[in-house]
């Protein structure tokens, strides 16, 4: 039983008294309390990859920030080390894959994984965190979409262009097709065993789809999103989030997915017309109008709650928070939110 289950009856559809909200990446990174654990140990894996640390660090912006769900700590990066393919986290630069996927037989040595048996850290961070959070609000499960798994399997780490992948789908296709299978059979797999383990919804995170032209979107990406939403269990809300995909976003209308993250470059008001009411909107405050005053911060969220309209819509960034934000004006964010969404319910 929830106590706070707001995130999910939006995501439903039904009418809430106040727009629920969290934050993108709210986990670490701006929270002081996660940089003293993470300063205590060897590196970013072990937190990860150890459950009762990575049940911590994902109810720390609970406690702090007071925000509507827990998002478990994680990466979307286990996925392809769970396949066969190891990743590093190199300080203040990012991931890091010393082998890369070049040809057929990389390809071939990938393995569809198993949950339990490749990713079993994961799930048992999850059931940990459930039992810690003793139903204070819900816990998001999430995954990589399998086109951005395949562009940091690619081209082995961060990228401004993502070239090298971006190649593969012009001078292999197929080969990109089997890989992107691989990992959709895996990804699929891991996102129900979260929910078997306890989280409440799930969200797939398409962080390079504005990258693709439209007709690659649909080739190398949005139908292996949407084979993924079909295998999820009834009952169980499904976000899609595709950065910077906006040509997409009418597709996704039609997918098995109560919500839609938007970025910070779409217009809800847009969106909404464009799709109808069936589906919610999380999002959008831009990352940035966090570093401006206390002021700025509520005017630009009020904004953004005025432009979503007050149901059907889950209050977020329009991507994961920066790390040098001040916790203050995310917690301005927050109470705006909150209260603001209130008052314009009571009309
Ligand atoms: O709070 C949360 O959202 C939960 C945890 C979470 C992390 N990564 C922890 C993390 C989530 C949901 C992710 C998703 C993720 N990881 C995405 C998709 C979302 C997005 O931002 O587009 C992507 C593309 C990655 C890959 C990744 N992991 C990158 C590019 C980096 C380096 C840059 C960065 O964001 O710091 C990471 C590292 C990472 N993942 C950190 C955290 C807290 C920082 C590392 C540290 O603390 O040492």
């Amino acid at each position: 039983m929830l106590k706070n289950d707001l995130l999910l009856r939006a995501a439903r559809g039904e009418e809430t008294e106040r727009t629920p909200v969290w934050l993108m990446r709210q986990a670490g990174r701006i929270l002081p309390e996660y940089r003293a654990l993470r300063g205590r140990l060897s590196g970013f894996k072990e937190l990860v990859e150890t459950p009762e640390l990575a049940a911590e660090v994902t109810i720390q912006p609970v406690d702090a920030l007071d925000v509507d769900a827990a998002i478990i700590f994680s990466d979307i990066l286990v996925v392809p080390e769970a396949m066969g393919l190891t990743y590093e986290m190199v300080e203040a630069r990012g991931p890091l894959f010393p082998e890369t996927i070049k040809t057929a037989q990389d390809v071939a040595r990938m393995r569809v994984a198993d949950p339990e048996e490749h990713l079993g850290y994961v799930l048992e961070a999850i059931r940990v965190t459930k039992r810690a959070l003793g139903g204070r609000v819900p816990l998001i499960g999430f995954a990589g979409a399998p086109w951005t798994i395949l562009a940091y399997m690619v081209e082995g780490h961060g990228s401004k262009t993502f070239s090298k992948a971006r190649r593969m789908l012009y001078t292999n296709p197929e080969l990109a097709h089997e890989l992107l299978d691989k990992i959709t059979r895996t990804t699929i797999t891991y996102l129900q065993a979260q929910i078997e383990a306890g989280a409440n919804i799930v969200q797939v995170f398409d962080s390079w789809a504005g990258i693709l032209p439209p007709d690659h979107y649909q080739q190398f990406s949005a139908r292996y999103i949407a084979a993924i939403c079909d295998a999820m269990p009834a009952g169980v809300p499904v976000t899609v989030f595709a950065k910077g995909a906006w040509f997409a976003v009418q597709d996704f209308a039609h997918f098995n997915c109560r919500t839609i993250g938007l970025d910070w470059n779409e217009d809800p008001r847009l969106v909404r017309a464009a799709i109808g009411h069936e589906k919610t909107l999380q999002g959008n405050l831009d990352p940035c109008a966090l570093y401006g005053s206390r002021e700025q911060v509520q005017t630009a969220t009020i904004e953004m709650l005025r432009r979503f309209g007050p149901q059907r819509h889950i209050a977020n960034l329009g991507h994961g928070v920066y790390p040098d934000t001040d916790p203050d004006n995310v917690r301005v964010f927050i109470n705006t939110v909150k209260e603001f969404s209130t008052l314009a319910r009571e009309g």
